[in-house]
């Protein structure tokens, strides 16, 4: 007797791909399954719903690349990898290995960013990863000059592949430690942005995909996660023009304690929500 062939209908490829996403767990297995779906046929989400809907057939090497990747993603590697890219604002960001995948609460710490930009004015993203913030600002912001550090090796590259995949023009990223690479020669900035690692070390994150597929550099801030913090804010009041804005991103729990970080210096500190009603981003001006 032979075995009966692998399904190569779409329809029947999502519905098995979504169950089993979610046995394993996964937040969203239809969203996931689709956007898979969509990924290896190289349509959008919404093209590759309608050929589910009209039971076509995928060519066998496709379906089976699918069927790769949904036991990848049953697995627990993020979906950004599988893929390749992460959407962010309004722009398409390369990811994998080695950086950290932009979250969707960062997109509001940039709306906070460019509230304080003003115009051929000037930011400063610390810890810049896939380059996510200093990139969309320096996208939807051509006037204004972009400034981005970053420490890992590893990350940097990402970023600066993003940075000719974005052709922002305007950006320039530097490798080296937040504590330091800045200099007040490359001020005075209008605004410092970062979304620091603020994980305290002996904390475990929930999500799998975080646990192992986020670098431990960009999650890990110290016995109290805070480390970083101290040191961007130290760096913003050494960079940032009078009256200019700090904005961070920090832990729902974090917001009191990194107001807390802020000496008479500051003024009008303020913890923000994100778009879950979390307190996500604190913002403060300088003087
Ligand atoms: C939470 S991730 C944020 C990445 C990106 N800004 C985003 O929002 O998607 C923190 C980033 O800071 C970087 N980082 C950590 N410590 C650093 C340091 N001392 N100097 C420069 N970058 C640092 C990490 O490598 C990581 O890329």
């Amino acid at each position: 007797m032979t075995a009966a062939p692998a399904p190569r209908r779409a329809d029947e490829l999502l519905r098995a791909a979504m169950g089993h996403l979610q046995l394993a767990g996964v937040q969203d297995p239809r969203v996931d399954a689709e956007l898979l779906l969509a990924h290896v046929l190289g349509v959008p989400r919404g093209r590759a719903q309608a050929l589910a809907l009209m039971g076509s057939a995928l060519p066998a090497p496709v379906a089976q690349r699918y069927r790769d990747l949904v036991l990848r993603r049953g697995a627990r590697e993020p979906l950004q990898h599988l893929t390749g890219t992460a959407g962010f604002r309004r722009i398409e960001l390369l990811v994998g290995p080695g950086v950290f995948v932009p979250r969707p609460e960062t997109e509001v710490l940039v709306e906070h960013a460019l509230l304080g930009l003003p115009q051929g004015g000037s930011a400063v993203d610390l810890g810049t990863g896939s380059g996510a913030i200093a990139l969309s600002i320096a996208h939807e912001r051509p006037d204004a000059r972009v400034l981005a550090v970053e420490r890992s090796p590893e990350a940097f590259a990402w970023a600066e592949r993003n940075r000719e995949h974005v052709g922002a023009a305007n950006a320039r990223i530097v490798q080296g430690d937040l504590a330091d690479a800045v200099g007040e020669e490359d001020g005075p900035f209008d605004v410092v942005v970062s979304n620091p690692p603020y994980v305290p070390d002996g904390m475990v994150p929930r999500d799998p995909e975080v646990q192992r597929f986020d670098p431990p550099a960009a999650l890990y801030g110290g016995p109290d996660g805070l480390d970083p913090m101290r040191a961007v804010v130290a760096v913003a009041l050494r960079v940032l023009r009078p009256g200019g804005l700090l904005a961070v991103e920090h832990g729902e729990l974090q917001g009191a304690e990194v107001r807390g970080l802020l000496g008479p210096e500051w003024r009008d500190a303020a913890t923000h929500p994100d778009l879950t009603g979390r307190d996500r981003v604190t913002t403060a001006r300088l003087g």
